[in-house]
């Protein structure tokens, strides 16, 4: 039983009692009308009432006083806490809430009646991971109905790919709360992150539980030094994995080979095995060579190129989110010129310097990208913002930006 039940039990059972008191005492009176009412019966004398008794009464009438003084002293002393410890309360209540609705199979927190699943996309600690996604072709002979789904026209048939989810545990430093508030609302449209919030008339969810989530991102974001020193690991790391992707499909493109030699040098070999053999064998180096290009192309990029397929491309390149999971896919149709335009603007051709000319264009750009504007301000020469394009100051050091910004000059 919770204190607050006992103490409402408590004044129950007290409340019950004076009633039980006052009827009894009205009752009494009823059923036997002749005896003295209690208020007409003689009292003690003055002499007897103004001795000890009424020391008594005064001591007593003291006595509560002081008990009345401290707790109000200690109520006066403890009120200006009270707030802050019931908002902390309110916030912890909020952020286990969050932590329910995030939470997967995986998690501690799961829960099959309200659980929404996000860690299967972003992760069990939020920390990024990847969904898949099915893209329709977009060329014109493939929005033909008949065309659709047709196993005739394997160019048309939808595709799977593995989509980035980002890393939630930087999210809060680079939105602010508004941001997130609608990136959980209505999802993103066009990408697998769904919509959320009955708001978006297309989700479940009220605004206390998108708040709950938002309040729960929030509890998870790293500190803005540890994601700035992480920032400079992952641009190693990039290059590494570059690397480290060409060796792997080296070796199997390889071995692909050698057991074509082999094969082709044992007359015991059927004419379906050679040709699966060389079919793998011709597949391999195909993405062999792709991944030469890829890895190529990164060894060429500044570390601000790095550090912009790092944080930017994913919304201002089209595909990023996928071919970066995927580089050496031979199935996947070529990436676009990087920064050429998504869900954010083309920032290629020039038009960031159109955009941020001179100098002082120079210096614009870096508040826009480290601070951004409030929601419809003003941003360069022509840019209203939507409110839509996170900021940086708190994921990235001042070098990194600039480093960013000199490469997205360059486009
Ligand atoms: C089906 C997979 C999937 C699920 C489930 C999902 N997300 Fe996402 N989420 C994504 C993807 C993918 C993106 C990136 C979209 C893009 O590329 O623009 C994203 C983006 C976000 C972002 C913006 C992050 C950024 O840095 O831009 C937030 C915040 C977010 N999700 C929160 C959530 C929350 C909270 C939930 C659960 C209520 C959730 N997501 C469930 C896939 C998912
Ligand atoms: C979550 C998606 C997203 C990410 C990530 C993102 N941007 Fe943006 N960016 C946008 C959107 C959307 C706009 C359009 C402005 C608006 O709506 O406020 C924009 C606008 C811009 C502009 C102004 C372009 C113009 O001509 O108006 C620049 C410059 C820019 N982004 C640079 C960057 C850089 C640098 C990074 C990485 C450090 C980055 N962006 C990461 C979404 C994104």
């Amino acid at each position: 039983m919770s204190f607050r039940l006992t103490l409402i039990l408590l004044n129950v059972l007290v409340i019950g009692g004076l009633l039980g008191v006052v009827f009894w005492r009205v009752f009494s009176l009823r059923r036997s009308p002749e005896s003295t009412p209690a208020n007409l019966t003689p009292f003690l004398e003055d002499e007897a009432l103004e001795g000890r008794r009424l020391e008594r009464v005064l001591g007593w009438t003291l006595l509560f006083s002081v008990v009345m003084i401290l707790s109000l002293l200690a109520y006066f002393l403890w009120e200006p806490f009270r707030q802050p410890i019931m908002e902390d309360g309110f916030l912890e209540r909020s952020v286990d809430r969050g932590a329910v609705l995030f939470a997967n199979k995986a998690s501690e927190h799961y829960n099959s009646e309200f659980s929404l699943l996000c860690a299967d996309c972003h992760g069990v600690d939020g920390t990024g991971g990847v969904a898949i996604q099915t893209l329709q072709p977009e060329a014109d002979e493939c929005q033909l109905k008949k065309n659709k789904n047709n196993p005739d026209v394997p160019e048309c048939a939808p595709q799977q790919v593995q989509w980035t989810a980002p890393n939630l545990t930087l999210a809060p430093l680079r939105y602010k709360r508004a941001q997130l508030i609608d990136i959980v609302t209505y999802g993103r449209e066009g990408t697998p992150m769904p919509a959320w919030g009955v708001k978006s008339g297309k989700g479940p969810k009220n605004v206390q539980s998108i708040n709950d989530l938002v309040n729960y991102l929030q509890s998870i974001k790293v500190t803005s030094d540890e994601a700035m020193k992480n920032a400079e690991t992952a641009v190693d790391d990039y290059r590494k994995s570059a690397d480290a992707l060409v060796k792997g499909l080296q070796d199997e493109s390889d071995k692909a080979a050698a057991a074509l030699l082999e094969a082709q040098a044992d007359p015991a070999t059927s004419a379906d095995d050679l040709d699966g053999l060389q079919s793998d064998a011709d597949r391999l180096a195909a993405e062999l060579a792709l991944a030469i290009t890829y890895r190529d192309d990164v060894e060429a990029l500044t570390d601000g190129g790095v550090l912009f397929r790092l944080n930017c491309a994913r919304c201002h390149t089209k595909g990023w989110s996928y071919y970066e999971n995927d580089p050496a896919n031979i199935d996947m149709a070529p990436l676009p010129a990087m920064g050429s335009g998504a869900y954010g603007p083309n920032l290629t051709n020039g038009s960031v310097l159109l955009q941020f000319p001179g100098k002082v264009g120079q210096q614009n750009q870096t508040t826009w990208v480290t601070d951004g504007v409030p929601e419809q301000g003003v941003y360069g020469v022509r840019g209203i913002s939507s409110g839509r394009m996170p900021h940086f100051g708190k994921v990235l050091t001042k070098e990194q930006i600039a480093a960013i910004i000199e490469y997205e000059r360059s486009l």
